[in-house]
């Protein structure tokens, strides 16, 4: 048997500690199967003496995570720390540097700084691996790298935010509002330190975009998301969506258009027969789709210990084996720009609006409608709120530059009563 490899890992948090955990757990199975031994070396954490549910006895120990991803004694530098800058984005830069491999969970700062990180990398021919940082457990990006490398891909989809889904199908079996099932996540712990990221769509945007460069073969280009959150979905819509035979789901698509790389992430209705609308609690799914294989569908956890240490295993043990593939499938200095499309596909929208109840209301905002070229595929008037009357429509499929024109002239009509809510219905 060959060398061992020598790990370094930096963060022993929920991630670090499983990675560990699943290293003393498996030790002869993963040698035999990466063609020799994985060893930890050192690690690195803020606080030396909490306890992390698993012995560090053996390893050296570094305060500082630049020093233990620099030491000699490290082949494999392992960032689990966290966070898009900081000691995070400085460790991996520093390992860079001092010529080791990298594998890393961290989403926010590959989507970020990834495509500078992976170049840098790639000019001392070292590789940078981070299937944890997507949708936890499931081997996504190794099925988009390797598995599907053979074909043009048309679509990428996915539900990549647990707590958000948690939310939604929390809110839909409960009969509970936003707040409530909102202030459930947060005494669960599920929700992140800065809960923006979860609801407000940012850290499964993140997720998207890495994706969206692999899949496409584009820099890394998150500033060009279209993100929406969760926060603005009421109990209401999700009622009304049922009614109709769809769920609320906060998903993220990716495709490549004519006018560019469309990249969105924000509440959508889906047909509830579908494998996306069955997607309950705090799983996650990601379907993919090529030219060649039509649709590929993956579910697990997307989060949790055993399931984001299972991704990291999996990069450490293809280095191990000497497997060396680009960060993002392909040469990062030849990934190509990605141009935002300025206009995403179109596709039929939800409505749901009160209206002052008096003679012509509906008719104002249907002339709306048709002025704006939206043509109606459903409408209909339910119950009565005295003073406004609930309305919801359906329409055939539209553009959101159309969508938004027309909500706009509706807010002139005078005959609504606060915002309408608008929600896209995505052909899954
Ligand atoms: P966590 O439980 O908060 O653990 C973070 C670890 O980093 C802790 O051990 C902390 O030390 C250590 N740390 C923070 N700042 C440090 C510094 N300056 N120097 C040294 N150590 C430092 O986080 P996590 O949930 O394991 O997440 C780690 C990464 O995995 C993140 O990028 C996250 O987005 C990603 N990820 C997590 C999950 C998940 O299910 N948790 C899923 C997918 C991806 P102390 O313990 O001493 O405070
Ligand atoms: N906050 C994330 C989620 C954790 O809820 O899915 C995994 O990235």
């Amino acid at each position: 048997m060959t060398a061992p490899l020598r790990l370094g890992i930096a963060g022993l948090g929920t991630v670090g500690a499983g990675v560990v955990r699943i290293l003393k757990t498996h030790p002869d199975l993963i040698a035999t199967r990466a063609g020799r031994p994985i060893e930890i070396t050192a690690v690195s954490a803020r606080s030396r003496d909490k306890d992390r549910g698993v012995s560090l006895a053996g390893f050296a120990w570094e305060d500082d995570p630049v020093k233990l991803a620099t030491r000699d004694d490290v082949d494999l530098y392992i960032e689990l720390m966290g966070g898009s800058d900081g000691p995070a984005k400085a460790s991996v830069e520093a390992a860079i540097a001092a010529g080791k491999d990298v594998v890393t969970a961290n989403k926010a700062m590959l989507a970020l700084h990834g495509q500078e990180l992976a170049e840098a990398a790639e000019a001392r021919d070292h590789v940078i691996r981070f299937e944890a940082a997507v949708a936890g457990g499931i081997p996504v990006v190794k099925a988009l790298t390797e598995g599907l490398a053979g074909n043009e891909i048309t679509r990428v989809m996915g539900v990549m935010n647990g707590t958000c889904n948690y939310i939604l199908t929390r809110m839909e079996s409960a009969g509970l509002p936003y707040d409530e099932v909102f202030a459930e996540a947060e005494a669960l712990g599920y929700l992140e330190a800065d809960p923006t990221l979860d609801v407000g769509g940012i850290d499964a945007g993140h997720k998207l975009s890495l994706l969206a460069s692999i899949a496409y073969g584009t820099k890394v280009n998150f500033g060009a998301m279209d993100l929406e959150g969760i926060e603005r979905i009421s109990i209401e819509d999700i009622r009304q969506a049922a009614d109709m035979g769809y769920r609320i789901k906060l998903l993220g698509v990716a495709q490549m258009t004519g006018r560019g790389l469309e990249q969105r992430m924000s509440p959508c209705l889906v047909p509830a027969t579908s494998p996306l609308g069955q997607l309950e609690g705090g799983t996650n799914m990601v379907v993919l789709e090529g030219d060649a294989v039509g649709q590929i569908v993956l579910r697990g956890a997307g989060a949790g210990a055993g399931p984001t240490a299972s991704a990291v295993m999996a990069d450490v043990i293809d280095i191990a084996r000497g497997t060396r593939l680009s960060t993002f499938g392909q040469p990062a200095t030849a990934l190509r720009p990605a141009r935002g499309a300025e206009a995403s596909v179109s596709a039929p929208y939800y409505l749901r609006m009160a209206l002052v109840d008096k003679p012509g209301a509906l008719a104002k905002i249907a002339a709306v409608l048709g002025d704006a070229g939206i043509s109606i595929d459903r409408m209909r008037q339910y119950g009565h709120d005295e003073p406004t009357a609930p309305v919801l429509i359906v329409t055939h499929k539209t553009t959101k530059t159309a969508l938004d024109e027309a909500i706009a002239a509706m807010g002139k009509t005078g005959v609504l009563s606060g915002d309408p809510v608008a929600i896209r219905i995505e052909e899954v």
